[in-house]
């Protein structure tokens, strides 16, 4: 045992804390969604809002074991996968801001509702394709770079390649889940998420 493998082994908690924290995320978006009161909508988007908070942590604590373990080891800062877990970080870290800013809009739309009674209906609301999107678009991110890291692929190209890949496929997969039956209400939609 040393200490290098003491840090990695916290790099890879992380990735197991930020994993625990998005399945929560995606339960409360779900159940968010088929909320019947205000109430209920506003006590699940706190759910998310609570949980999304340990992301920021998740990614300084990968910047800083990953560091210290390339301070260790003796590694570049300009090795493939390095560079494309830094991309991965910059790339979560622009879109959890986003959907903290619109997550904070809406919150502050379901209180000024809610003023008049926590049991009125579930507003109708609907999330613009981005915001929709990005929940699924940064596990593709997280499992690529996870991929690099693991792979430590010696082209630049290549190890970007495969986070756009995972971008892609997150899209991909956000609007195959996304497709409503024309005839179906769109009811309780989330308008934010994270
Ligand atoms: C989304 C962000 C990240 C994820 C999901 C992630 C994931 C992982 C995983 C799963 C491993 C284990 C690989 C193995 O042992 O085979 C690893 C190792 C490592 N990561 Fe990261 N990482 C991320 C960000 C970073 C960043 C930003 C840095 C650098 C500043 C970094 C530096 C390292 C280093 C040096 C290793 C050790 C490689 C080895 O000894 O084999 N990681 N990472």
């Amino acid at each position: 045992m040393d200490v290098y493998h003491v840090v990695l082994f916290i790099h890879i908690v992380t990735l197991l804390v930020a994993a625990g924290v998005t399945a929560v995320v995606k339960l409360a978006i779900g159940r968010r969604a088929r909320a019947r009161t205000v109430g209920d909508v506003l006590d699940w988007h706190g759910v998310l809002m609570s949980a999304s908070k340990l992301f920021p942590i998740c990614l300084v604590a990968f910047v800083l074991t990953g560091s210290y373990m390339l301070s260790l080891s003796g590694a570049q800062w300009s090795s493939a996968f390095i560079v494309a877990g830094l991309v991965g970080v910059v790339l979560l870290l622009a879109s959890g801001v986003f959907l903290g800013t619109k997550g904070k809009a809406l919150k502050q739309m379901l209180d000024a509702i809610a003023k008049n009674g926590a049991d009125q209906p579930a507003p109708k609301l609907v999330a613009p394709p981005l915001v929709g999107a990005l929940p699924l678009v940064n596990t593709g991110i997280a499992l690529a770079v996870a991929f690099d890291m693991v792979t430590k692929p010696l082209s630049m190209p290549v190890a970007l390649g495969i986070v756009g890949i995972g971008i892609v496929l997150g899209a991909a997969l956000s609007m195959r889940g996304s497709e409503v039956p024309a005839s179906a209400p769109v009811s309780g939609e989330a308008s934010s998420s994270s």
